[in-house]
């Protein structure tokens, strides 16, 4: 018999497809209309394999069920809910549904979106035997072919797809989850550098600031691409095009000056007091470059950034380095 991965597999594969047919009969045409209303071209719609989950909630569980699948299988599947009452039922109903592959594009989960402001806007397949959320990118599939010097990471399934559209083909996105050590070594195999194209908002920046050290400590540098005033990438290309966006990743910012700016806010710079606190803090920062010359070259941007004298921050360095 096969293994419990390979007939998950199996299963997956039958049900994209069957959710990608299903975008293109009459039931689908309003999710068809979604994604057109989306920007979505008919090339991306195929490329990335959309589909839809129809409005009968086991419409998915007659079909695999017609072509031999075993409830147990179903349940490993992830693809069904299972409760007492109403037995085994599809867990996607009525949604856009965004196919997830793995490096050798194997249908490895699903998401799915409503079309409109349900409640949760995104459903994700469970964690299953093939499905590990910690280790899969969105999008790494074809940002991996892409030969682009850098990758950039982004939030969501529709960032990822928009910029690829917009010909950003080296972007993915983590699946619903904060960035974690085993994506960074991930990334690590293809890339280099990274770019943050996170949302703009207050949890953007948090993942960001939560990334960063991550990507550090697997040898990727970072930077980070400020969207606003659009809140994310979709957004963004959709308003200004991807010549616009193109000239953000040439200005994206260094991912140390990006985490002062952000350190920058607790203190009042208006107040010499506060400002001396802040230059403190920086100084605190910058004594986690242990190579000389870098870090001389991070206390001369930063003295350059915030117009104060290079002697007087590295004085102040090393009298933090001094105090251990
Ligand atoms: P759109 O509104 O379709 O443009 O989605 P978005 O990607 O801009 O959404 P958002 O920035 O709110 O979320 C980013 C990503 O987090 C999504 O692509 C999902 O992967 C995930 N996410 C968002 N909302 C939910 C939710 O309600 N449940 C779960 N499990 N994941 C979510
Ligand atoms: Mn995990
Ligand atoms: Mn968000
Ligand atoms: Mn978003
Ligand atoms: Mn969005």
């Amino acid at each position: 018999a096969q293994d419990l991965r390979t007939r998950i597999l199996n299963v997956n594969k039958m049900t994209a497809k069957y959710y990608y047919y299903q975008l293109r009969t009459e039931n689908g045409r309003q999710a068809m209309e979604y994604l057109k209303n989306r920007c979505l071209s008919d090339e991306t719609i195929r490329s990335f394999g959309l589909g839809y989950s129809n409005k009968y909630s086991n419409d998915l569980y007659l079909y695999l069920k017609k072509q031999g699948v075993s409830d147990e299988l179903l349940r490993e599947s992830g693809l069904m809910n299972v409760d007492e009452r109403n037995g085994m039922y599809d867990k996607f109903w009525n949604r856009v549904i965004f196919p997830i592959m793995d490096v050798n594009n194997r249908v490895i989960g699903f998401g799915g979106r409503v079309m409109g402001d349900g409640k949760p806007k995104y459903l994700n397949s469970p964690e299953t035997a093939v499905f590990d959320k910690s280790r899969n990118l969105y999008g790494l599939n074809v940002a991996r072919t892409a030969r682009k010097k850098s990758m950039l990471v982004c939030e969501g399934y529709m960032d990822v797809i928009s910029m690829h559209q917009a010909g950003f083909k080296n972007s993915v996105a983590s699946l619903g989850t904060a960035l974690t050590t085993q994506h960074a070594s991930l990334l690590k195999r293809y890339t280099d550098e990274v770019i943050l194209t996170y949302d703009s908002d207050g949890a953007g920046i948090k993942a960001a600031l939560r990334a960063i050290p991550m990507l550090k400590a697997a040898g990727i540098s970072t930077r980070v691409l400020h969207m606003n005033p659009y809140k994310d990438p979709d957004e963004f290309i959709k308003t200004l095009g991807p010549e616009a966006f193109q000239e953000r990743m040439d200005q994206a910012e260094n991912s140390f000056l990006f985490e002062i700016s952000i350190l920058e806010r607790d203190f009042d710079m208006h107040d010499p007091e506060g400002k001396t606190g802040f230059y403190q803090a920086v100084a605190r920062k910058l004594m986690e470059f242990d190579q000389e010359l870098e870090r001389e070259n991070y206390i001369q941007a930063v003295a350059e950034r915030y117009q104060i004298s290079f002697d007087s921050l590295r004085k102040m360095v090393n009298r933090e380095a001094m105090r251990g």
